[in-house]
């Protein structure tokens, strides 16, 4: 009787350790579950084909997401334009808005008096040009929009959100499939707690009753099952199994907590340092309205959007405000014929390789997807992590811009017979491994 209780303890410890062992391999996957899931190519498939009567909507989510999303949110939370919450009833009107998305500038140039006031309300800002879109997907993104995002629609994460990826374009968020997959992770885990808790507590009381027991003259006796049943739970929370879980549970959160710092070295979201001159992007780009290329000028053309040397600002600093501290400091730099050392806000690794005029001037891309809303930053703080989730994770979101581009018309007509989807970047090569690294 005394051997067979041994040996239950015995196997009892053992269903015991590979229990922890799960549950440490379980933190693992899940702590691990995040960049694997971004890797994972099945998230834009899961997407619903548009059919029915609620395609229109649909189509309309899936147009406004990838188009529109960057700037405008459907409530009334002004992003880059305003929010668009009932935006139909506070327009001229279904034409008008049809006009206005295909080419708002046009619009205002007619002297159309709500466009101007729409214009000079928002600071100016160029909303871009939709010449491609149809009646019909226009009409769709304006049944989106007056619909509301309904949670019926599957959503792909916070687009419209005000989150620290930028506006919208950029947030990592992770897709429906990934998710299913983190829920069950975590269930798993649960379950396994509890089962090691389970065990813990009958390993405690059996080992406990068959251990012997030192009576008060000093011999060792075989304890009685029943009277150890009872002492035994007061006594787990001084016994050694106890405190190897407590190590164990330690251990986990200290391997967690490492494998999170490990993922996050290197990202540099909200970094914002403080420059060598008070230079303010809120002053320059918002308030004066200085076009970023006249800065930037290498963001169309090339890799690099570069940083503007010294005798650009001269430009306009060789006349205003010169008297300024912060103004004479740019007069020594070139004095001294020395550049001024502005801190690097954005550095990707070297092993990563991305082009600007790609993404700004082929793709289309507003700087403020990536960077935010430069224009309102007194200092610039980098908005987005720069992971390579987050390339990705845009990738597989956003549509080609193919129009008046003949290097893709063979492309968009070769995807057109295989697939119904727009053409992603992820369809032209843009989760190819050699196409981000050297
Ligand atoms: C690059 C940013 C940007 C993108 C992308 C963009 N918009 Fe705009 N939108 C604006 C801005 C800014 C305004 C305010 C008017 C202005 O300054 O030209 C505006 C104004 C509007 C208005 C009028 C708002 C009002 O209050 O009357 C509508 C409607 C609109 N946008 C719809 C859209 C739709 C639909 C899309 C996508 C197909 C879109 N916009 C994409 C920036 C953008
Ligand atoms: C008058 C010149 C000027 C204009 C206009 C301007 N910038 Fe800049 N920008 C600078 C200078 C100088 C720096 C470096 C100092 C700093 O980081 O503030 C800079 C830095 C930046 C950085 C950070 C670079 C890094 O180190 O990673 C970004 C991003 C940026 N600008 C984007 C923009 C965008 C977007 C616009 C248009 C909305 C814009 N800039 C307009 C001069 C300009
Ligand atoms: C297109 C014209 C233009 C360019 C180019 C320009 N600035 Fe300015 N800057 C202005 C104007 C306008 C003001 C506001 C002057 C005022 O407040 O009276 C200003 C103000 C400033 C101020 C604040 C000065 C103070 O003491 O109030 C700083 C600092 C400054 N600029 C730095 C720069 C730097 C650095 C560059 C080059 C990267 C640059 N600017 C390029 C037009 C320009
Ligand atoms: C698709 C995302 C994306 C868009 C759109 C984008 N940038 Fe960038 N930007 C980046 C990334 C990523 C880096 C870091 C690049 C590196 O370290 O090699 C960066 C870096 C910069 C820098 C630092 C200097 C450099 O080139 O490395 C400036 C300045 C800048 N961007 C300005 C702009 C301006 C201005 C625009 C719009 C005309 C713009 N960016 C559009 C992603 C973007
Ligand atoms: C806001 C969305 C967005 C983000 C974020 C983004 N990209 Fe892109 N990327 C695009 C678009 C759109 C294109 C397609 C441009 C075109 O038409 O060629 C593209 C194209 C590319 C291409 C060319 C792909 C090909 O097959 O021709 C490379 C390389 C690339 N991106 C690298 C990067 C890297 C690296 C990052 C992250 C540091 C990044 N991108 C982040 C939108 C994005
Ligand atoms: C759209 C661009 C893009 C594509 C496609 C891409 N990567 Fe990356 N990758 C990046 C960027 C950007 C970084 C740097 C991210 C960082 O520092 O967090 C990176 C980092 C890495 C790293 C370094 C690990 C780390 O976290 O710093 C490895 C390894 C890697 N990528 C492998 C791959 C492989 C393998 C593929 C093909 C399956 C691939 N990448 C496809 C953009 C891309």
């Amino acid at each position: 009787m005394l051997i067979h209780s041994i040996n239950i303890v015995q196997k009892m410890s053992c269903l015991y350790k590979l229990c922890g062992a799960v549950v440490l391999s379980l933190m693992l996957l899940l702590s691990n579950s995040q960049v694997k899931a971004q890797d994972s190519a099945s998230a834009p498939a899961a997407a619903a084909p548009a059919g029915g009567g609620g395609g229109d909507v649909e189509k309309g989510k899936t147009l406004f997401t990838n188009n529109c999303a960057q700037c405008h949110s459907i409530t009334a939370e002004k992003v880059v334009g305003p929010g668009l919450k009932g935006i139909e009833s506070r327009t001229p009107g279904k034409d008008w808005l049809h006009k206005w998305i295909r080419n708002s500038s046009a619009v205002i140039a007619s002297g159309d008096a709500y466009a101007n006031q729409v214009f000079n309300a928002n600071g100016k800002v160029q909303m871009s040009s939709f010449p491609s879109l149809s009646d019909a997907d226009i009409d769709g993104i304006l049944a989106y929009i007056a619909q509301g995002d309904k949670p019926a629609v599957a959503s792909t994460g916070g687009d419209t959100s005000k989150n620290t990826e930028g506006t919208g374009g950029g947030s990592a968020s992770v897709g429906g499939p990934s998710e299913l997959f983190t829920f069950v992770l975590i269930a798993l885990l649960v379950i396994m707690l509890l089962v090691l808790g389970v065990l813990l507590v009958i390993v405690t009381i059996l080992s406990k009753a068959v251990s012997p027991v030192t009576t008060t003259d000093g011999t060792q006796i075989p304890s009685s099952f029943g009277q150890r049943m009872k002492t035994g739970l007061s006594d787990a929370f001084n016994n050694p199994t106890l405190r190897s879980v407590v190590i164990w549970l330690f251990l986990l959160v200290v391997t967690k907590a490492t494998i999170d710092g490990a993922y996050s070295v290197g990202i540099q979201q909200g970094y914002a340092p403080k420059q060598p001159i008070a230079y303010s992007h809120k002053l320059h780009a918002g308030q004066y309205k200085i076009d970023c290329n006249y800065c930037h000028t290498g963001a169309q053309k090339g890799k690099s959007a570069t940083i503007p040397a010294a005798n650009i600002c001269m430009n306009c600093h060789g006349v205003i405000k010169k008297e300024s501290p912060e103004i004479q400091k740019i007069y020594t730099a070139i004095e001294n014929n020395q550049p001024i050392e502005w801190i690097r806000v954005h550095n990707l690794p070297d092993l990563a390789y991305f082009n600007h005029a790609q993404h700004v001037n082929v793709g289309n891309v507003a700087c403020q997807t990536c960077h935010g809303e430069i224009e309102k930053m007194e200092v610039v703080e980098a908005r987005s992590s720069l992971t390579m989730g987050w390339c990705i994770d845009c990738h597989r979101r956003t549509e080609v811009n193919t129009k008046d581009n003949a290097y893709y018309d063979k492309l968009v007509a070769l995807h057109r017979k295989e697939s119904k989807e727009p053409l992603k970047v992820a369809n032209i090569g843009g989760l190819e491994c050699s196409k981000c690294h050297y």
